[in-house]
């Protein structure tokens, strides 16, 4: 075929310019209006996934969206929820989109409050609503490498485990270090003898958190000579802490305290409690945080203990709630499971003056029903269906039969 012949036809469907509507030419090859109609379309549609693909990313790691989220299974605790999400959204935005030449620095968060009052929860709602990998490690257990415990390198091995072994999914996931303040250094003077289980984990700890490749056993398990390693860096691993710091408020109270000298010498003898929002990185370090530490923790949350009111929540309204889950366990058994008001505010009551916050629910629970929950058997042999937990049942359980 000569050139000109050839330009005649087009190069990708090989029909002749006399059959489509338009051939367009070019030094040496000929595409014709239908071809061009369906690489068009095909390009349209690849645009919308790329497209459809973003919107859902901006919904994900937009901090109200977040809050949304956490507002149904956390209650309460809503500027903790606020300063969390924007957090969250920063870090996920910022590996998920790293910019070219700017360098943004990594923030961990440290989310300080109570016992039983949601740090825990919080952090796992968060991995939840992010679909990434979520571990909680307990930081009493870790030591220094070549110390008797688990090495901090053992939480990233745990991390990959939950990603189903997939390091590369690891390395977007989120680690809870639970019970951060008691790696506090135990007295504010440095010792002689090394503090292997406070500092020495602070120490080992900032590496890890900060950025680092680590290199693990491959499928899990204790490192050994000879065997397969696997590299995970850590440097897009979010880290949360969580601590209640007993005894926070007070140096929190005293530094205040303190600052009003100046305005009478009465103000300063009596002993004021500081309020935990109010912390400073300073006093952390009064606490027993080393510097180093908290410096890697630019983001701290501080809860507060629940009220009654958002016991009763927690109890009732939040998602997975205990009652609902008492509710069906009974439901096995064909029994049916009620609570009347002033039932709730006792257990509610009762929880609050055993201080061990949301937590107090569940043990509470487990101790009105435990005569019931252990007697089904006799009770569906009796034809009891129903069982009323009043006032009365919470202060003193009692069979009904
Ligand atoms: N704000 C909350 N909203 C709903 N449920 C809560 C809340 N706080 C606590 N809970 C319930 O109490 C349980 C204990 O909470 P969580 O483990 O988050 O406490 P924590 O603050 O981590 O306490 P600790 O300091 O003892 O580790 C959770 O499983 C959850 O069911
Ligand atoms: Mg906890």
């Amino acid at each position: 075929m000569t050139s000109e012949n050839k330009l005649s036809y087009c190069s990708f469907c090989n029909t002749h310019k006399d059959k489509v509507k338009k051939l367009i030419v070019g030094d040496d090859v000929a595409i014709c209006s239908d071809c061009i109609e369906l690489c068009t379309n095909l390009i349209e549609d690849e645009n919308s996934v790329v497209e459809s693909q973003s919107k859902e990313e901006e919904v994900k790691y937009d901090p109200s969206s977040i809050k949304e989220y956490l507002d149904v299974h956390v209650i309460g605790q809503d500027s903790a929820k606020t300063v969390l999400s924007v957090a969250i959204a920063n870090h996920y935005k910022r590996i998920t989109y790293p910019p070219k030449d700017l360098d943004i620095a990594k923030g961990n968060v440290l989310i300080i409050g109570p016992t039983g009052s949601g740090k825990t929860l919080l952090a796992k709602t968060v991995a939840k609503y992010l679909k990434v990998p979520f571990v909680v490690a307990d930081a009493t257990s870790l030591t220094e490498a070549g110390y008797v415990g688990d090495d901090v390198e053992s939480m990233i091995s745990m991390l990959v485990n939950a990603a189903g072994g997939d390091a590369r999914l690891a390395e977007r996931g989120i680690v809870f270090v639970d019970e951060i303040d008691k790696i506090a250094r135990r007295s504010e003077s440095t010792s002689i003898t090394r503090d292997v289980s406070g500092e020495g984990v602070q120490q080992a700890l900032l590496k890890l958190v900060e950025g680092t490749v680590c290199r693990i056993p491959a499928g899990g398990g204790r490192k050994h000579p000879g065997g397969d390693m696997l590299e995970v860096n850590t440097k897009n691993i979010l880290f949360i802490s969580g601590g209640a710091f007993v005894g926070l408020k007070d140096i929190i109270g005293n530094r205040k305290n303190g600052s009003t000298i100046g305005f009478g010498a009465d103000i300063k003898d009596k002993k004021v409690e500081g309020d935990l929002t109010e912390v400073t990185p300073d006093d952390l370090t009064k606490y027993g945080m080393i510097p180093e530490f908290i410096g890697r923790f630019t983001t701290t949350v501080s809860i507060k203990e629940l009220n009654k009111e958002e016991l009763l929540r927690v109890l009732t309204e939040v998602k997975n709630n205990y009652i609902d889950q008492y509710k069906y366990l009974l439901s096995i058994d064909d029994i049916k499971l009620e609570f009347t008001d002033e039932a709730l505010e006792q257990i509610v009551e009762n929880c609050l003056t055993l201080k061990t916050g949301a937590r107090g629910l569940h043990t509470e629970i487990e101790r009105c029903l435990m005569p019931h929950m252990f007697n089904t058997k006799k009770y569906r042999e009796n034809n009891v269906t129903e069982i009323n937990i009043t006032r009365e049942q919470v202060l003193e359980p009692k069979l009904l039969i």
